[in-house]
């Protein structure tokens, strides 16, 4: 498994090496975006294989969606789309060479990735080489803030953040379900994961609950019986576990088969609608988990896309989908009021954002670079989940 790894690395950091070193920076690479009249490039970056392939490859879907109907329309500024999409294999490692390759390529701008901690891994690379890039999924905060510098210039995304989500969670568990008192069950090495729970504690103290417990894991375990049996000990009425969905779905067999029985709530890393419970629905019993979309929504816009997406895809979208086909969408969008592919234009254009209609609700870019959107609550439970609530941004 190490040793794998290792090779992994190193054969991406050859073929990083091998890309940089025999493509010197062409005009189309120097700062203008692919000027000219060829396709313009959009560079997706997705984890396409390993742990969180579901992440890369639905939202992969949802982007190619956006492209294909983009440019059967004529596309933009009487140009055709391309999307390059490349695969991080759900690293952090794997990011970096494929933003060189990106600017390489003269993409007028890049779309990705899901996980906050590989967006925040391209962040600096982007906001060095002038690219702009819009983040589908990402809600750690500091994607478009860094802490020490401010806003990201050049960093965008079409999601709400977590600290909404995690008020979100707060307010159902304490408010929906009556909880009093959570345990937590966090991932410690994922940035979205560290924030959300935090988020979550805050929120969730405001309201007049307590946290009970705090307890951690990291990437590769699929083991957490001492973290549950310690948790059992301490008596909570819900727990929260803000991870991703194969790890959530070990974490919720493993807590039920040790007898913790009250109800599990997560944020939105759990959308894998077709994996998460099969195999799993009596353990998924009364688990919930907050989300940027469902398709079942009442919402204009929403009957239109889940249509077109079965259609093209033979299944229904998640939410990563619908996100990655509003990012595209709205970076097409961008370039039309740019009436140009520079990338400063395309910036510029894209912090100008107000009102934009994306199939996941409106999007109005604020002065962090981030929408207010509203969040729905689905149960985890058949498919498609069952829309349970929906929280409007305050
Ligand atoms: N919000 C998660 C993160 O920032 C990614 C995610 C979004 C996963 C939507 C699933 C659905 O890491």
């Amino acid at each position: 498994m190490a040793w794998n790894r290792t090779l992994f690395l190193i054969a991406l950091a050859a073929i990083a090496a091998a890309i940089v070193g025999c493509k010197s920076p062409g005009p189309n690479a120097a700062g203008a975006g692919n000027g000219g009249s060829g396709k313009i490039i959009i560079g997706h970056y997705a984890s396409m294989s390993g742990d969180d392939a579901v992440f890369g490859t639905t939202t992969d879907h949802g982007a190619k969606l956006a492209v294909e109907e983009i440019n059967a329309a004529g596309g933009v500024l009487g140009r055709q789309i391309e999307l390059i999409t490349l695969d991080t294999r759900s690293t952090d490692v794997g990011v970096p060479p494929i933003i060189d390759r990106f600017y390489q390529e003269g993409a007028t701008a890049i779309v990705g990735e899901v996980a906050s901690g590989r967006t925040l891994a391209a962040a600096p690379k982007v906001e060095a080489y002038g690219i702009p890039m819009v983040s589908p999924s990402s809600t750690n905060v500091r994607v478009t803030v860094d802490p020490d510098r401010g806003v990201r210039k050049w960093v965008f995304r079409t999601c709400f953040i977590d600290p909404f989500q995690g008020e979100v969670i707060a307010r159902f568990a304490h408010g929906k379900l009556g909880k009093r008192r959570a345990a937590i069950l966090f991932d410690r090495a994922q940035p979205y994961s560290v924030g959300l729970a935090e988020s979550f504690k805050q929120n969730f103290i405001r309201l007049g609950g307590q946290v009970v417990a705090e307890e951690g894991y990291t990437k590769d375990d699929q083991e957490f019986g001492s973290q549950l049996t310690r948790i059992k000990g301490l008596d909570p009425d819900v727990l929260i576990v803000p991870g991703y969905y194969s790890q959530v779905k070990l974490i919720v067999t493993q807590a039920r088969g040790r007898g913790l029985d009250v109800p599990i709530v997560g944020g939105d890393g759990w959308d894998d609608p077709q994996g998460l419970t099969r195999g799993a629905e009596q353990a998924f019993k009364d688990t919930y988990f907050v989300n940027h979309f469902s398709p079942l929504e009442e919402r204009e816009g929403v009957r239109q896309f889940v249509e077109a997406y079965r259609q093209r895809w033979q299944e229904d979208p998640n939410a990563l989908a619908a996100l990655g086909y509003d990012a595209v969408q709205l970076v097409a969008d961008a370039i039309k009021r740019a009436g140009s592919t520079d990338r400063t234009a395309v910036r510029d254009a894209l912090e100008k954002t107000q009102n934009y209609a994306g199939v996941t609700g409106t999007i109005s870019v604020d002065a962090q670079h981030n929408p207010r959107k509203t969040a729905v609550v689905v149960k985890a439970e058949g498919s498609p989940f069952p829309l349970v609530d929906v929280y409007p941004p305050q």
